[in-house]
């Protein structure tokens, strides 16, 4: 399968939800407004802030939440499979703006903006094109890592889970989010880590997180995080995240 993420329409869909306005998103007074801004939620709200820490995020897609990072860390590393995607990231940490436009309806397009706001410190920030599953072995160790909606992504959700082990050092924090999308176009079957029967039990995603993860870290934390990708102007995706929060041990 071509891929998806290289395309200017999740470009573009990425895009307005990392750094759109809550009003451009969203117009109406009514809606899931909380799911709005689910990129910067899911450091502001999910990640400890540890002034002057080395920060990592796998499959950081246009770069929202590695802003957030540089906010108080030191060093952030945002890693992508998608070209596109890092290209304008990196654009932007450059030029400290972009300028898209979304689909509104039918062929008709809105032109938008973005400025960095002046908090992020974006020379804090590498953008850098990855393999989520086979990572480059000299990143080092990290503080905070991040890996947002990527495990239903990556052909080998496995891969990751063994890696982030050697990548967050003691101490250090883990967020994993995801909706458990799983799908075949993506990771084959035998490799989903949930959503599943084997004989009589349902196996869950969250379990196999804690089979494979428990050795190394304990689980803090369990939280429900909506959001929204809006794909034109009255289109829209809600879903609904788990994040799981853990501790190196
Ligand atoms: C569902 S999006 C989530 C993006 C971002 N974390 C967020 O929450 O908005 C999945 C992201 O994973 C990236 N991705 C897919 N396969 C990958 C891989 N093997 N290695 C690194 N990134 C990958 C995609 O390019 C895309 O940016």
């Amino acid at each position: 399968m071509a891929n998806l993420y290289e395309t200017d329409k999740l470009l573009e869909e990425y895009l307005l939800l990392h750094f759109g306005k809550p009003e451009e998103v969203l117009p109406w007074e009514f809606g899931p407004a909380e799911a709005l801004e689910f990129p910067a939620r899911c450091v502001t709200e999910r990640v400890k802030p540890v002034k002057g820490a080395r920060a990592l995020e796998i499959g950081c897609s246009v770069g929202r939440a590695c802003f957030e990072l540089s906010v108080f860390c030191d060093e952030v590393i945002g890693i992508d499979f998608s070209q596109n995607f890092i290209s304008q990231a990196q654009e932007l940490a450059q030029k400290k703006e972009a300028r898209f436009s979304v689909a509104d309806e039918g062929e008709l397009r809105k032109e938008l903006s973005y400025r960095l706001e002046d908090r992020f410190r974006p020379e804090k920030v590498k953008f850098e094109v990855g393999d989520a599953t086979n990572l480059r072995r000299d990143l080092g160790d990290f503080d905070i890592v991040l890996a947002c909606n990527l495990l239903c992504r990556v052909p080998y959700p496995q891969a990751v889970l063994q890696r982030v082990e050697e990548l967050v050092s003691p101490g250090g924090q883990l967020v994993l989010t995801s909706p458990y999308t799983w799908m075949e176009d993506y990771t084959p079957r035998r490799f989903w880590l949930g959503g599943f029967m084997r004989g009589q039990e349902a196996i869950r995603s969250l379990d196999s997180l804690k089979k494979a993860l428990s050795s190394s870290f304990s689980l803090d934390d369990v939280v429900d995080m909506p959001f929204l990708i809006r794909e034109h102007g009255r289109k829209f995706q809600w879903s609904v995240a788990q994040a799981s929060c853990w501790t190196r041990l």
